[in-house]
């Protein structure tokens, strides 16, 4: 079988971790008898340096006619100054908004070897953590109203959290139907005590688990969700909740497994053509050094191959070959620990594809 893939390699250390990740899905293509094709498109700083539009039409075609969207990150401090609309992050919100893809899911595993990485006491993560966060992608604070004015005291800005029951139940069941695959436990993450949107997410996601009775259902504020993560990981399974927290818990979630560089990502959604990302930005601060962890990336094509391609064996090769590496004592810096091998982006890179 050919598998067309849009790559959008982005910005900073986007265009170093696709690169490994395109050697990767090589080797499993030779390995197990597939072709993938790769058409590189132009999204975010790179777009606009290009073509003065963070998402120009004709990368958005091309997405749309491939089988799935392999994505690096956007974004750096070259185009900080632009307005809000021309902005880097807004090709990547119009791509997942033009895609129709609302379920974003991030995986927070902590692999056994990498627990030196993990700050959180032993006697915290013995139980492991496994924890897969749903994370809504296409409505609330994101896509809400926004904008400046002048108010009483001088300058005001304003942006508005808003969750249609539409909205609400199509991820909240993509997070049941998620929980049904592992172990029977849903977390809905919201602020009901203080934000009227929360009040009817709690509202729809209770007449969602109604058509999952086999599924365990615990509700959690967004402050003490925070504290939880920290203090017992271990009793999470599905932690399902809107774009704005899941972006910041997804991101607390990636430093007790290690390192931001680990966590893959999967969006999912209606049109059929899904997208993966690593959860991790364009890394300013570290990118051309060869520093950057490729395993979110790579680990998002092991996503890919199994979700949009429906070859697991090929996904699990990847993740096995992730898993090798690490008992092998390899470590870039941002997971490095006493003891260890430190390698460079390019080494993790072809190390994992020689495992395979
Ligand atoms: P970031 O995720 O890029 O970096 C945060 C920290 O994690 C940095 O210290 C960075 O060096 C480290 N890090 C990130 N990925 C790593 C990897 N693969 N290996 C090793 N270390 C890694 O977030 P930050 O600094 O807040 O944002 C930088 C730029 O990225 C901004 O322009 C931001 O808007 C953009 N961004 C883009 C995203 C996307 O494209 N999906 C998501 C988040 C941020
Ligand atoms: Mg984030």
């Amino acid at each position: 079988m050919e598998y067309k893939i849009a790559v959008a390699a982005g910005d900073g250390i986007g265009p170093e971790i696709v690169e490994q990740a395109i050697s990767v899905l090589e080797r499993i293509g030779e390995k197990f008898g597939h072709k993938f094709t790769y058409e590189n498109v132009a999204v975010g700083g790179a777009a606009i340096d290009c073509c003065g539009d963070p998402l120009p039409e004709e990368s958005l075609e091309v997405c749309k006619r491939s089988d799935a969207v392999l994505l690096g990150a956007v974004g750096g401090p070259k185009w900080d100054s632009l307005e809000n609309a021309k902005r880097p992050e807004k090709g990547l919100l119009r791509l997942r908004q033009s895609l129709g893809l609302y379920a974003n899911i991030r995986p927070a595993v902590l692999y056994k070897e990498l627990a030196d990485a993990c700050p959180l006491k032993e006697s915290i993560i013995k139980d492991g953590i496994d924890i897969c966060v749903v994370r809504e992608l296409m409505g609330g604070i994101y896509f809400g109203e926004r904008g400046q004015r002048q108010g009483k005291y001088g300058a005001e800005a304003f942006d508005e959290e808003c969750y249609s029951e539409y909205e609400v139940e199509r991820i909240a069941r993509s997070a049941f139907e998620m929980a049904r695959k592992r172990r029977n436990k849903v977390t809905s993450v919201d602020k009901a005590n203080v934000l009227e949107s929360s009040r009817l997410w709690r509202r729809v996601v209770e007449k969602v688990a109604a058509e999952f009775p086999d599924i365990e259902l615990e509700h959690m504020y967004v402050d003490n969700a925070s504290m939880q993560l920290i203090k017992n990981p271990s009793g999470f399974d599905v932690l399902l909740t809107t774009n704005m927290f899941g972006d910041i818990l997804s991101d607390e979630a990636s430093m007790i497994t290690g390192s931001i560089g680990m966590l893959p990502s999967a969006s999912l959604g209606t049109e059929g053509v899904h997208m993966y990302e690593p959860i991790h930005g364009s890394a300013p601060d570290i990118a051309g050094t060869r520093k950057a962890n490729p395993i979110a990336t790579i680990l998002s094509c092991a996503m890919m191959l199994r979700s949009s391609f429906n070859l697991s064996d090929e996904a699990q090769a990847i993740e096995k070959a992730v898993e090798g590496v690490l008992e092998k004592g390899l470590r870039t810096p941002d997971i490095m620990s006493q003891g260890m091998t430190l390698v460079d982006t390019v080494q993790m890179g072809e190390e994992i594809a020689k495992l395979i």
